[in-house]
Order: C-alpha cells, then sequence, then structure tokens
C-alpha cells in the first residue's frame, strides 16, 4: 500500500509468541523493569526490523492486581509490546506441564520424564486443558489488536491451537505457525494423547514453517498417517482445503554481533579476558541450563578429553555460560543439581592452586560482553542433543572473523544442516567422539581453520533473521492470495 506522503507503508505484523521480547521484573506497585528474554526465539526475532511490528505474549510474571497490569501495559507499549495475563495456576499447568513438561522433551525425543511418567500421564487431560484455555487467551488479544489486512504470526510449540481460535474469529485472518524446535517422527508425535488435535489445529493456519526440511517432512507425514490426510508436494490438503508447509532456516542479525566487536566496551572485555587467560586455549559453552542442550554430556567429554591428554592439562579452560532456565519445572532442577555436581567433580579431579578446567556460571551475560566472549574464544561447543536450530552457533562464527576458531556442532542441531561443512560435526552422545573432536580443533591449522570459517561466515552472515521473516511473510502472502484464486475458480 502507499501512504499519502508517497511512501509505502510497511505491513502490520502480530507476531504472537507465548514470551515477549523482554521479561518483567516489578520495582514497586506499579513500576517494572524490561529485560531482554533470552532463547533462540527471541534472539531471532529481535532481528526483524522491515515491519511494523507488534508483539503479543506473556511477560514472564504473574500480575494478578490492576495497578500492576496497566502499569505493565503502559511500558510494555514503548516497547510495541502487547501482554498477554496468565494467572499462576496456569502458568502451571499450561507453560511448565503441558509445553515444557511434555511436548518439549517429546519434540526433542526425550520422551517424558522417566520418574514423573505416570503422575504426568494422569495430570495430561487437566495440562492440556489449560494448554487450549491459555492459547485461547492469546487468541482474545490478538482478536482485540488486529487490524485488517494484518499478518499475524504465531510462533512454537506453546501455540499450536492458536492457528484454529484465530482462524473461528474470523477467517479472512492471514495466519502464519512457525515451529522453533524439531518436529519429531510421526511415531513420536503419535504418542500424544491429543496428537490429532494439536495437528488440526495447526493445519487451520495458511502456511506452516519449520527450520528444515526434515521437520516439515515429518508433520506431513504425522498429519497423513494419523489424520488419514493427503500430502502433497506443497502441504496438506483437507476436503480441499491446502495448509502450505515448507523450510525456512532462521537466522541472526549478524551485523549486530560484528559491529558490537568495534564498540569501546566490547573491545575492553576482549583486552581483560586476553590477559585473564593468557597462555591457555579458551573454549565456549553459551546455553540455557535445558536437558536438551547436553550440558552434561559436553562436560563429560571435556573430561574425557583432559583424561587422554595430559599435555592439555592446565593449558585449557572451558567456560560454560549456562542460562538458568523453567526453573519451577523438576526435571530442570534435577539438571542443575547434576551439572553442579559433575563439573566440581572435575575441578576437584583436574584443577590446581592457581587453574581450574572448568568455569561453570549459571547466569546470562550481557551482549557486549557475550559478544566479547564469542571473539575471544578458540573453541565453541554446541552438543544439543536435539536443537530446532541453535543460533548460538550463529553469533559465535558472526563474532569470529578475526580469530576464526573452530565450532564443533552437534548433527543434531538444525544448524549443522547449515554450517555442517565449515563445523566439526559430532553425535553428542559419544563422548569418546567429541573429546577425539576437541582436540581436533584445538590442533587445527590456521590454513583449516580459515578454510571452515570462511565457509560458516558466508552463510551466517547472508542466510539472516530479515531475510528469514521476508520469505515467511511473502509466501503467506502469496499463499493466501493463491487459496483465494483457487475458490474463485
Ligand atoms: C526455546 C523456545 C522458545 C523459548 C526459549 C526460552 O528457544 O523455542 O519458544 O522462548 O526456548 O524458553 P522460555 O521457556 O524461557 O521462554
Amino acid at each position: 500500500c502507499e501512504r499519502q506522503d508517497g511512501r509505502l507503508c510497511r505491513q502490520r505484523l502480530l507476531v504472537v509468541a507465548n514470551r515477549l521480547p523482554v521479561s518483567a521484573v516489578r520495582r514497586g506497585e506499579d513500576s517494572w523493569s524490561l529485560e531482554i528474554s533470552a532463547g533462540g526465539l527471541v534472539s531471532a526475532l529481535l532481528g526483524v526490523k522491515e515491519f511494523e511490528a507488534r508483539w503479543i505474549g506473556w511477560a514472564g510474571v504473574n500480575v494478578p492486581d490492576e495497578i500492576g497490569q496497566k502499569a505493565l501495559t503502559k511500558a510494555l507499549a514503548e516497547k510495541r509490546c502487547i501482554p498477554v495475563f496468565l494467572d499462576e495456576e496456569i502458568v502451571h499447568q499450561y507453560y511448565n506441564g503441558y509445553c515444557n513438561n511434555i511436548l518439549w522433551p517429546l519434540f526433542h525425543y526425550l520422551g517424558l520424564p522417566q520418574e514423573d511418567r505416570l503422575a504426568t500421564t494422569r495430570s495430561f487431560q487437566s495440562q492440556f486443558a489449560a494448554y487450549k484455555k491459555a492459547n485461547q487467551m492469546f487468541a482474545d488479544v490478538v482478536n482485540e489488536h488486529y487490524e485488517e489486512g494484518d499478518v499475524v504470526w504465531c510462533h512454537d510449540y506453546h501455540l499450536m491451537f492458536l492457528p484454529k481460535c484465530l482462524k473461528e474469529y474470523n477467517s479472512e485472518m492471514k495466519v502464519g505457525w512457525f515451529l522453533h524446535t524439531p518436529f519429531p517422527s510421526s511415531e513420536i508425535h503419535r504418542t500424544l494423547p491429543s496428537r490429532s488435535e494439536l495437528l488440526h489445529s495447526v493445519l487451520a493456519a495458511d502456511l506452516v514453517g519449520f527450520h528444515t526440511y526434515d521437520y516439515a517432512r515429518h508433520f506431513v507425514s504425522a498429519c497423513t498417517r494419523i489424520l488419514g490426510l493427503e500430502g502433497t508436494p506443497e502441504g496438506v490438503e483437507d476436503q480441499g482445503r491446502l495448509t502450505r508447509v515448507a523450510a525456512f532456516p532462521i537466522g541472526i542479525d549478524s551485523d549486530r554481533f560484528i559491529h558490537a566487536l568495534e564498540l569501546p566496551q566490547v573491545q575492553d572485555h576482549i583486552k581483560e579476558l586476553k590477559e585473564r587467560f593468557k597462555g591457555r586455549k579458551v573454549m565456549l559453552g553459551v546455553d540455557r541450563l535445558d536437558m536438551i542442550k547436553g550440558i552434561p554430556q559436553k562436560i563429560l567429554a571435556f573430561e574425557k578429553f583432559l583424561e587422554e591428554n595430559t599435555q592439555w592439562r592446565e593449558k585449557v579452560v572451558l567456560l560454560q555460560i549456562a542460562v538458568p532456565t523453567r526453573t519451577d519445572v523438576p526435571e530442570y532442577q534435577k539438571l542443575t543439581s547434576q551439572v553442579h555436581e559433575i563439573v566440581g567433580r572435575i575441578n576437584g579431579r583436574f584443577g590446581t592452586l592457581t587453574a581450574v578446567p572448568i568455569h561453570h556460571l549459571d547466569r546470562s551475560l550481557d551482549f557486549h560482553a557475550l559478544c566479547a566472549l564469542y571473539a575471544v574464544t578458540d573453541v565453541a561447543l554446541v552438543t544439543s542433543l536435539r536443537d530446532g536450530m541453535n543460533l548460538v552457533s550463529y553469533e559465535y562464527v558472526a563474532c569470529q572473523d578475526a580469530k576464526k576458531g573452530v565450532l564443533i556442532l552437534s548433527e543434531f542441531a538444525g544448524a549443522a544442516q547449515s554450517l555442517g561443512a565449515g563445523a566439526i560435526l559430532v553425535n553428542p552422545w559419544n563422548i569418546t567422539e567429541v573429546a577425539a573432536s576437541i582436540a581436533q580443533a584445538l590442533n587445527m591449522s590456521s590454513e583449516e581453520r580459515e578454510k571452515r570459517h570462511k565457509h560458516n561466515f558466508s552463510h551466517v552472515t547472508t542466510h539472516t533473521a530479515q531475510e528469514w521473516a521476508e520469505t515467511f511473510v511473502s509466501e503467506l502472502n502469496d499463499t493466501v492470495v493463491e487459496a483465494q484464486l483457487r475458490t474463485r475458480q
């Protein structure tokens, strides 16, 4: 469309995700401070700029009172964010329960938590009811802010019910849904008691997107095998209506990282870090403290490396940044203790009076400190047991143009399909193999590092978050136009 001043107006985009890009911290009855949220979804979406975007989502806190809700709504409006207020019980059943204790592990092939399996099965129905209720609450807020012509882009496994709720409000709404996690093999998906209802709800969208072709293929197989629908090269057809299904690999805002390296505060951090670790090779892990990230396996592989390569002891250090996440879910609490126990044991075993092999931090770092770490470290270890894409690997590559460090990357991360030619790919379950890849990375010639880095850097800087969003939205617009033409014929 064209505005009065002749400039093209940007399409309005309603981005709906469980988590807003900022999380709120209460400072007083009516005062709030906002912090950037963690996770790949947020870091990618922050790189999406060329749209008139509004965000709709949960601010990560329970706000039971009206004064607090009003003040938070106002504070978020400045960031173009619109809150969905979820009460404690809904958060417990929908977010901690159905989303993070059922869908998340299942979609990452980890199954249900072993000890809680029966309890989880029993509470399944109430959690699913809460999931649907929460999705309806998101739909109500979207509907309230929707204007004709808007594109509504729903994100992730929390909101699989949302496309259906939105289309029930208004069948003309342009609705896209994108999954940031893997979509598992249909044999895994079919174990979910609510398998069919979820698939049907997602199929109400006009366009359904995944990070990789494999995830898209698994989704189509689930629809054909479980629902008995027809899969076509374009997507899934149900009674003459086509839902387009395709792969849209996500990226990052690489310029943001590259430019940050020039900033004086980042340069200061870099200098400090170089001084601090002088004479040692530095390996880096940056993950949310999540069981899918394979942190215990990574640390055990590092231990094996130290056992087998005595000459490297005291000459190499692993910095593991583990950002706490979903701390109310028991599986995550258990993981934290497990990681602490392993780190303590290895530091006790290989540490000396002057040096410890593992620096483990249970917190996030600010953006500048993170860029500096990415820039100075020699090796990055991304050993996810499964991961939708994994953007830490992209961020590391973006910051390594000077040093040309080595990326060790799990073959079970979506990123293995895009950065596989430049990274050392590993099976994270095989700690002997990961230990060997650490030795390979530390001993790699500068020519080989340069060649590998060049491949990855060129991918990361050309496949950006902006390009990802533009491709998805334009495909969604086209899909809707094509569907209209088909119904007119
Ligand atoms: C993953 C999910 C996101 C989620 C993020 C952080 O990247 O795909 O949807 O926001 O983890 O998890 P949290 O539960 O803290 O939002």
